[in-house]
């Protein structure tokens, strides 16, 4: 098959991660006998440089013309703690997703066998942990109405959902549970808000078109504390985008590193693939960043976008023998010793996949 594929590697360790990724995507292709065109473009702090926009039209249009799109990470501490800047990296990120539809956020959480020591949970809480968050994207606080008013001394972000919005999510939630555990965990705060009355009743209408799904309702209170007492009790969980932005970086660090979660943001057309970790500039250009989380985010193109099983299974297989010879970058080293460089571990995979 050919593909093209929109290569977004944007800020700080952005760039190293997303070239191991390629190379490694490179390497599944030849094996395959597939034929990949990268089209690299400007996005985050980089294309605000480079243009003064963080999602320029040009990026826009190489995204809509790709099969997916392949995205390294946004973000650099000069916008940080400038609460006054016009022009943000982040704003690139929301917008992109805004612009090409990019409503549902699979951000999955799995163990590795070979890490499970690594957890800052204990092993016994965290065996046999796979649970896939659904977030919401593209609606909610991240998007409702927000200003200032009494001179600026008051401030406001409203977070709105309408039951179309709540019931697209709501779908694929059902859908990946149907095709996984048929749990569904549908997290939410309806005992306060009115957003969250708004999704419990909708996913409590839906249940009669899933019969075989088993529901529950729990509160985002609740969820951010069992997801560390019996993280392996989940499944699937589906949740508005604050929410979603909150328990998935919480998740993420059960498998033992921040550098190791994939995650797809798919819309209806389009589709995106990115680590769940973000730019960490503190470590750009040091070699020393972990590529795996991107690498597995090309293992999920290959799987959803292109429905490669064979494809992804290989670079997955790659991925989890590397880790159990410790062929590992800095953050998961034994004792902080004997590690490989980023581009290191991206070629023992490719070595691997051959
Ligand atoms: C994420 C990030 C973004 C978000 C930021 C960079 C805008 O934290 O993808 O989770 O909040 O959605
Ligand atoms: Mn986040």
């Amino acid at each position: 098959m050919n593909f093209r594929i929109a290569l977004l590697a944007g800020d700080g360790i952005g760039p190293e991660v997303i070239n191991e990724a390629v190379k490694v995507s490179d390497a599944i292709a030849k094996k395959f006998n597939h034929n990949i065109e990268w089209k690299s473009a400007l996005t985050g702090a980089a294309a605000i440089d480079a243009v003064g926009d963080p999602y320029p039209n040009e990026t826009h249009d190489v995204c809509l013309s790709s099969d997916a799109i392949l995205f390294g990470a946004i973000g650099h501490p000069r916008f940080d703690n400038d609460p006054s800047a016009k022009v943000r990296p982040e704003q690139g990120l929301l917008r992109m997703r805004k612009k090409l539809g990019l409503f549902a956020n699979v951000r999955p959480t799995f163990t590795f066998p070979s890490l499970l020591n690594k957890s800052p949970l204990k092993k016994e809480r965290i065996e046999g942990t796979d649970l896939v968050f659904l977030r919401e994207l593209t609606g909610g606080i991240y998007f409702g109405e927000r200003g200032r008013k009494d001179d600026g001394n008051t401030a406001f972000d409203t977070c709105t959902y309408n039951r179309d919005e709540i019931k697209r999510i709501a779908v694929k939630g059902f859908e990946l549970a149907m095709k996984r555990k048929k749990k569904l965990c549908c997290v939410d705060k309806a005992n306060v808000l009115e957003s969250s009355r708004l999704w419990r009743e909708t996913f409590q209408e839906m249940e009669k078109d899933f019969p075989d799904v088993k529901v529950s309702y729990e509160f985002v209170d609740a969820v951010a504390m069992r997801l560390v007492q019996w993280p392996n009790s989940y499944d699937v969980l589906v949740t508005e985008n604050l929410f979603g932005d909150i328990l998935t970086d919480e998740a993420s660090v059960i498998s033992g590193s921040m550098g190791l979660m994939p995650s797809a943001s798919v819309g209806i057309e389009n589709a995106l693939y990115e680590p769940i970790h973000g730019s960490f500039p503190e470590a750009a250009g040091l070699g020393i960043a972990n590529p795996l989380a991107t690498i597995l985010s090309a293992a999920m193109m290959f799987e959803m976008s292109f429905g490669l099983h064979n494809e992804g299974a290989s670079i997955r297989e790659a991925v989890n023998k590397s880790l159990a010879e410790g062929k590992v970058t800095k953050d998961l080293a034994e004792k902080g010793e004997n590690f490989l460089t980023t581009s290191e571990v991206g070629n023992y995979l490719i070595e691997l996949i051959r």
